[in-house]
């Protein structure tokens, strides 16, 4: 324990602004003046700070892109192979050809795709699809999709002092004010809110777009619904499986619900840490790119594809994520029963391989912020939240819990004494921004 991490932050701060190049990964988010914020090395799910500290990581695991685990040795090898033959050329790589074949062989209803190299961008190129294809300019929305213009146009009031309300956290400066109006949100299950979008825009709506699922399963007949409003408006249907594709199944969960939508989107997960995204869809949808300008050097480098295909194959062979799944139920059902014991108030949501818990009271995100002080002291990366890797054994999950149990124990007491605030070293952890779910 040395806060060397902490000294670079503070640096950091006045070379880079925000600090970090994702919201998610700023120390403030975690655990403020305290969070090892850098990391020297990470390998399965172990992960060394600047001081020789090592944890084992039981948050995101990078955000959800380490499915498999961190320096995943079969993705890493794909990698390096691909730098020896030469990452980059003239010429183009044909892993890409080889990896849509995969994507459309594991969703049969896609047969083309075009490759981006994060999330938010592949997204973009998505609604430029959907606009270019149906000439219109309107988005329905649920969810979030990125850092995009076409996305925080949800935020933009109809004057300065009512921008922000439907994204709070979500600043809209830069994002031209001509776009108020072309993104226009819905809740997930809330089949009535995007009825009325729809029939205020009638003949107006380019793509309708959502995650096919997150924080809770589709109501029964929710999905199917969505499908039939936007066939029958002609608009393309987009499901944004950058977070919830390879954790349910090998591929985007939208084929557990059997609804196919007109494009998907995948990042994170499918490459396990190398930069990459893919947008599948039907061959007529994504003809359209052709009626645009969707280009870019860096989309046609090597290294992604290869990690995209090392880490499909090996999901695919090791049925990974059925570990993920059950895993992640084991996590759940362990903050729910250790909060019982307790007698604390804790809530638990999201998918298993995405779950996530809650301290309901007042001062929750205090409380929260005390739990990742105690687990970090304990030799954990821990927060509210647990995101699922192969690289999850069950020694891993077993002395997490026992390290939970153990925390919610002195969190009742704590709770009880009326000291949360004062146990805390730093302030209480930002919050993220809301996301409409
Ligand atoms: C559903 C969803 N869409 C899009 C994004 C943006 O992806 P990226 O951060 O790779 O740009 C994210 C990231 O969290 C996401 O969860």
């Amino acid at each position: 324990m040395k806060g060397t991490g902490q000294s670079l932050y503070k640096r950091a701060k006045s070379r880079i602004p925000g600090g970090t190049q994702l919201l998610s990964k700023r120390p403030e988010m975690f655990l403020p003046g305290q969070w090892p914020s850098y990391y020297s090395r990470a390998s399965g799910v172990e992960v060394w700070d600047l001081d020789g500290n090592r944890y084992i990581d039981m948050s995101y695991m990078g955000l959800g892109a380490c499915v498999l685990g961190y320096a995943d040795p079969d993705v890493d090898g794909a990698v390096k192979e691909a730098i020896d033959s030469g990452s980059m050329c003239t010429l183009n790589c044909p892993e890409e050809i080889e990896l849509a074949d995969l994507l459309c062989e594991l969703h049969p209803w896609a047969e083309m795709v075009r490759y981006t190299r994060g999330g938010g961008e592949a997204m973009a190129v998505a609604v430029r699809i959907a606009r270019a294809r149906t000439r219109r300019d309107r988005i329905a929305f649920c969810g979030y999709h990125g850092w995009h213009d076409w996305y925080l146009a949800a935020n933009l009031g109809e004057e300065d002092a009512l921008d922000g309300h439907l994204l709070p956290g979500l600043e809209p400066r830069g994002v031209p004010r001509c776009l108020r109006n072309t993104a226009l949100p819905f809740h997930y299950n809330k089949i009535d809110e995007l009825k009325a979008i729809v029939s205020k825009y009638k003949g107006e709506i380019a793509a309708v777009i959502m995650e096919p699922l997150r924080n809770f399963d589709p109501e029964p007949g929710f999905l199917e619904g969505v499908r039939e409003i936007a066939t029958s408006i002609k608009a393309v249907l987009v499901f944004d499986e950058v977070s919830s594709g390879w954790r349910l199944n090998t591929g985007g969960a939208h084929l557990v619900y059997g609804i196919e939508p007109d494009i998907a989107v995948f990042s994170k997960g499918m490459s396990n840490g190398y930069p990459m995204a893919a947008i599948i869809g039907a061959s007529d949808v994504m003809q359209a790119a052709q009626d645009s300008f969707i280009s870019s050097t860096y989309w046609t480098e090597r290294t992604g594809p290869a990690a995209a295909m090392a880490t499909i194959k090996k999901h695919r062979r090791l049925d990974v994520a059925q570990h993920l799944v059950a895993t992640g139920k084991s996590i759940q059902s362990g903050w729910k029963s250790a909060g019982d014991r307790h007698g604390l108030n804790v809530s638990v949501s999201g998918i298993p391989p995405l779950g996530h818990f809650s301290f309901d009271y007042e001062n929750g995100q205090a409380i929260r912020t005390l739990f990742t002080q105690e687990m970090l002291g304990k030799g954990f990366l821990a927060t509210n939240a647990f995101y699922a890797a192969h690289a999850h054994q069950k020694h891993h999950v077993q002395s997490y819990l026992r390290a939970v149990d153990e925390t919610f124990a002195f969190i009742a007491q704590v709770i009880k004494n009326n000291k949360v605030e004062k146990l805390l070293k730093g302030g209480v952890a930002h919050s993220g921004f809301y996301r409409l779910a």
